[in-house]
């Protein structure tokens, strides 16, 4: 079959996008697919990309970009073609029928489910989590909302907007004060701990929520619980089978605040991901079901991280990722490796419930 990698994109997390595409790229397994990579630049074009997995490594000196070659991919006119095209400076020419996109895109204009509902209006099979799950799973107020009604554990919040605290600012600060610190302030939609402060005095909290709304228009609140932070990955079933959770992975962060951008990517110290985590056999057994529940409440397609915090008695969720970083050094395909499924595995496992 015939494969799109759509990677990049007008987010915030452009680049870490890119990096997924490199490692993508790297791992496809070519006998089976035919890969057209095609990357969206960030102010939204959509370009032919080199299918180069060098070209988009994950370098903490200089994150991978999709900048404007000056090509432009076309996708189908209509429900009834299936066919892609690109024009370059020789002219347009037909990049042929493709069969399925693998839309790795992080953050707003791709996570969201914008280009979701881009392909299911044109009729183009897709990977991935579809535009309900992906549009609820972006929006953090939205995921915790679910989450709550379904019986899924999460951690005490207050959302609010600047609009919020011009009307009432003593209302909306006795809200928040009502939380213990520290807390986390944090965009509403975005990722990769773009725009997140961790507050230990409630003095600092109108600069962090500004930093929040230079993201978003709404920002969260919330408790920071004490506790251990892991993670694991959620596949559905195959074959109507049950939903698949992998082993945990524990970020461990030591001489840091947090698990900040800069140690997700830049390769910061103070922060190490240990996978499998060191838990009890009662502890991962109920760290996956409630993995599990709260898949299968956001709509259970595709695939998604699942976020903990873990006080020792308590599992937490903190958010759900329905397209998680997926560089070859990310812990949503490490804790599918330690699980026995490789990274090209994956890759196929992925395309291969697009294609059914
Ligand atoms: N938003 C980033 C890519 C993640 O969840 O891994
Ligand atoms: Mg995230």
């Amino acid at each position: 079959p015939a494969v799109v990698v759509l990677f990049g994109g007008r987010s915030s997390e452009h680049s870490i996008s890119s990096a997924t595409a490199g490692g993508v790229l790297r791992a496809i397994d070519r006998d089976r697919f035919r890969v057209i990579p095609v990357g969206i630049t960030r102010d939204g074009a959509f370009v032919l990309e080199a299918d180069d997995p060098d070209k988009f490594a994950l370098r903490p000196e200089k994150l991978p970009e999709v900048v404007d070659n000056g090509t432009r991919v076309r996708l189908p006119d209509s429900v009834l073609s299936r066919e892609w095209t690109v024009t370059d400076a020789e002219g347009e020419r037909s990049l042929g029928e493709v069969d399925v996109v693998l839309p790795i895109l992080h953050g707003r204009f791709g996570e969201d489910g914008t280009v979701q509902g881009l392909l299911e209006l044109l009729g183009i099979p897709y990977a991935g989590g579809g535009v309900l799950m992906s549009a609820i799973g972006m929006n953090k107020n939205v995921t915790k909302r679910v989450l709550r009604s379904a019986g899924v554990p999460v951690v005490p919040w207050v959302a609010v907007t600047r609009a919020d605290l011009e009307c009432d600012r003593e209302l909306w600060e006795r809200r928040i004060r009502a939380l213990d610190l520290p807390v986390f302030v944090k965009p509403n939609e975005a990722g990769s701990s773009v725009g997140v402060t961790k507050v230990s005095r409630w003095e600092d909290l109108d600069a962090a929520l500004e930093t929040a709304f230079a993201e978003d228009r709404l920002a969260l609140v919330e408790q920071a619980i004490v506790g251990r932070e892991l993670e694991c990955g959620v596949l559905p079933g195959r074959n109507g089978g049950p939903v698949r959770v992998s082993v945990a992975g524990e970020i461990v962060v030591t001489g840091r605040e947090f698990y900040d951008f800069e140690a997700k990517y830049l390769d910061a110290p103070g922060v190490d991901l240990v996978c499998p985590a060191d838990l009890r056999e009662g502890e991962l057994s109920e760290m996956q079901r409630i993995a599990a529940h709260a898949f299968e409440a956001l709509g259970g397609e595709g695939l998604a991280r699942v976020d903990f915090f873990y006080t020792g008695t308590e599992f937490y969720v903190n958010e759900v990722n329905t397209m998680p970083g997926f560089t070859p050094i990310s812990m949503f395909p490490t804790c599918w490796i330690a699980s026995g499924l490789s990274y090209p595995e994956l890759i196929s496992d992925l395309l291969d419930a697009a294609l059914d």
